[in-house]
């Protein structure tokens, strides 16, 4: 695996080390400065990502950058990427339904994420939601126990400062208006703790 991340990307665009490129358009890989201060750690690619090429360009993505936004980040300055890089859908009807990739497949996809971040080189590394917290800190991390909290990664993918907290997808999932404005307050506060690491 070559080091640069234009190479990277070359390479990662032809990945078959799992069956998830079988049903996907391409291969969503990271993109942002190099190197960042901060790196973003999502799930997957979804439907909007997998048919444009670019991570977080959907519905999730514009409330990231609207949090991003209120917790005075400056997305482009932030490398942004995902534990996965192939949409894994199954279909209903005319859509395309998100499934959440299984440790095979975080698996096999986790020399991406490992070169990416050892390319970006970031101060901090910020984990969206469970999948992406646990492929990068271990099976045993918790968002819901530990989001806000910076912990260092010591083995693996990363060995340095991150901090977790949830997908922005799961505040989309809120029904109850006065929910969603809470759990969206409390990821721009995730954030914030984030942006205080940064110089
Ligand atoms: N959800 C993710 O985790 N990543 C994306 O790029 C888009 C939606």
């Amino acid at each position: 695996m070559t080091d640069t991340l234009p190479n990277l990307r070359h390479e990662a665009a032809g990945c078959t080390r799992c069956e998830l490129y079988r049903a996907a358009t391409q291969t969503v890989f990271g993109e942002g400065p190099v190197p960042a201060q901060l790196a973003l750690v999502g799930e997957q690619p979804g439907d909007h990502e997998d048919r444009s090429g670019h991570p977080f360009v959907g519905p999730s993505g514009e409330l990231l950058d609207r949090a991003l936004e209120a917790a005075g980040i400056d997305r482009t300055q932030v490398y942004i990427t995902n534990a996965v890089k192939h949409f894994k859908w199954t279909p209903r009807g005319k859509r395309r339904i998100h499934q959440t990739p299984n440790q095979t497949e975080i698996q096999a996809c986790r020399p991406w994420l490992d070169a990416e971040l050892e390319a970006a080189a970031p101060r901090l590394v910020g984990l969206l939601g469970a999948v992406a917290a646990k492929a990068v800190l271990g099976q045993d991390f918790r968002v819901t126990r530990s989001r806000g909290q910076v912990v260092t990664a010591s083995a693996g993918v990363w060995s340095g400062p991150a901090v977790a907290t949830v997908h922005p997808s799961s505040i989309l999932r809120t029904t109850d208006a006065a929910a969603r404005e809470q759990g969206f307050k409390a990821f721009v506060a995730d954030l914030e703790v984030m942006a205080g690491l940064l110089p």
